[in-house]
């Protein structure tokens, strides 16, 4: 009998996944936000669709009363979490339906900030100094212990949301007046100003078996909080950077017990010593695009990966990752004013995608040449912001990315 594979997708993405899933012959179900039901979902990869209100994707126990009453009469034998915000819903339905995959405490170390700075720490991997926002106490020792500026960051949230630059003790309390019982759901840290890097990977049994390493432009907070250009590009190969933030990677995906899958890990490096400190880690392939622009350097896409091995898990084989060219690419967004903005004057023959996305703009530039692409991403933003960049920075809800 065909293998069941259930997603669950808040947000619209992974179509890559459910393709290779049906390419492969499975039977796949995806369970959606009603919001999303019009999205260009892969609909001819999907053998059943459903709709939830979005809300209800994340509460308990309506979601597990859901996949339970699918589960009635279809053997489902993988839940697959497409989001970040999924990740820990899906978890404790494999945990209910005891399903092999993540469980609930190791996705905890992907999705919760605290718990991933605890257990890097604790496993010797550098991290910015850190406290949790609980003990009063605590809170004070750590201000007076690690100089300013902090950032006062929710546990669960992503793409920047909610996280907030604090300068001064006096500018603390009353924040935590405001958040009243959501603070300790808050972890408090160092500022490192610095560059800021992901990492990529596939996992398979334990091993790390590809990794690319990139450089953002400006750090994202910077972009998603005061407006610019979203810019990626994978490293040099076997560069020293490139090799320290494989080593970093490795020990990371170690410290969180990941078994098998996807990985993004973010990284800065602080300006003031050159050291790499962890930042995040997710259980999910990157967002922004950044899966196309890894496509583009490498030949690998992650969510065909992803769907493959978890696939070979299921039928108990051996997952082996096709060949790849170590290549480079790299990747410019934005925000455009026009609804629609007219790229035709971008036209290098390394162009090789253009966003297609109401009010944004964007392009994968690749070549085997490293500076080639980073000459073009350079030059892309600064014609971006000339053409079509927005003047404003992001308003509330808007995503430049
Ligand atoms: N300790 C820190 N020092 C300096 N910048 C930070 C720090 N923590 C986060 N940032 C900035 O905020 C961005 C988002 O933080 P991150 O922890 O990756 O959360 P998420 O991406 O889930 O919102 C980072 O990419 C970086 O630009
Ligand atoms: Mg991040």
């Amino acid at each position: 009998m065909a293998p069941t594979i259930l997603c669950l997708a808040s947000y619209f993405k992974g179509g890559a996944f459910l393709e290779e899933c049906k390419r492969l012959g499975c039977h796949t179900i995806l369970i959606t936000s009603q919001d999303l039901e019009h999205e260009a979902w892969p609909r001819e990869a999907i053998d059943e669709f459903f709709v939830m209100p979005f809300a209800n994707l994340f509460k308990q126990p309506d979601i597990t009363n859901a996949v339970s009453f699918l589960a009635r009469n279809r053997k489902i034998d993988r839940i697959i979490a497409l989001d970040d915000f999924d990740v820990e819903t899906v978890a404790d339905l494999r945990e209910h339906l005891r399903m092999p995959g993540m469980g609930g405490s190791t996705a905890r170390y992907f999705r919760d900030k605290l718990a991933m700075r605890v257990q890097a720490r604790d496993e010797g991997i550098p991290v910015p100094e850190f406290v949790h926002v609980l003990n009063y106490d605590d809170v004070r020792d750590y201000m007076h212990r690690v100089p300013g500026p902090w950032v006062l960051k929710p546990r669960s949230e992503a793409s920047s949301m909610g996280i907030r630059k604090v300068n001064s003790a006096e500018e603390l309390w009353p924040i935590l007046d405001e958040l009243g019982d959501r603070q300790s759901f808050y972890v408090l840290e160092k500022f490192v100003p610095g560059d800021v890097f992901h990492v990529d990977s596939v996992v398979w049994n334990k091993k790390v078996l590809f990794t690319v390493c990139s450089k953002y432009g400006l750090p994202p907070m910077a972009v998603y909080q005061g407006g610019g250009v979203f810019i990626t590009g994978n490293l040099p190969y076997h560069a020293p950077e490139e090799q320290a933030l494989q080593a970093l990677n490795r020990e990371v995906i170690a410290a969180m017990g990941m078994v098998r899958g996807v990985t993004h890990a973010e990284f800065i490096r602080a300006e003031a010593d050159g050291t790499f400190h962890f930042l995040e880690i997710a259980a999910r392939v990157g967002g922004a695009n950044i899966d196309l622009m890894l496509e583009h350097a490498t030949g690998i896409n992650l969510w065909r990966e992803w769907a493959r091995l978890e696939l070979a898990h299921l039928n108990k084989q051996e997952y082996e990752l096709p060949p790849t060219h170590q290549e480079y690419a790299g990747l410019v967004v934005s925000l455009a004013r026009q609804p629609w903005p007219d790229t035709s004057a971008y036209n290098d023959p390394e162009l090789v995608w253009r966003l297609q996305k109401e009010h944004h703009v964007g392009f994968i530039a690749a070549s085997p040449d490293h500076d080639r692409v980073q000459q073009l991403i350079g030059e892309y933003a600064g014609r971006i912001a000339q053409d079509f960049m927005a003047s404003a920075p992001p308003k509330e809800g808007e995503r430049p990315v």
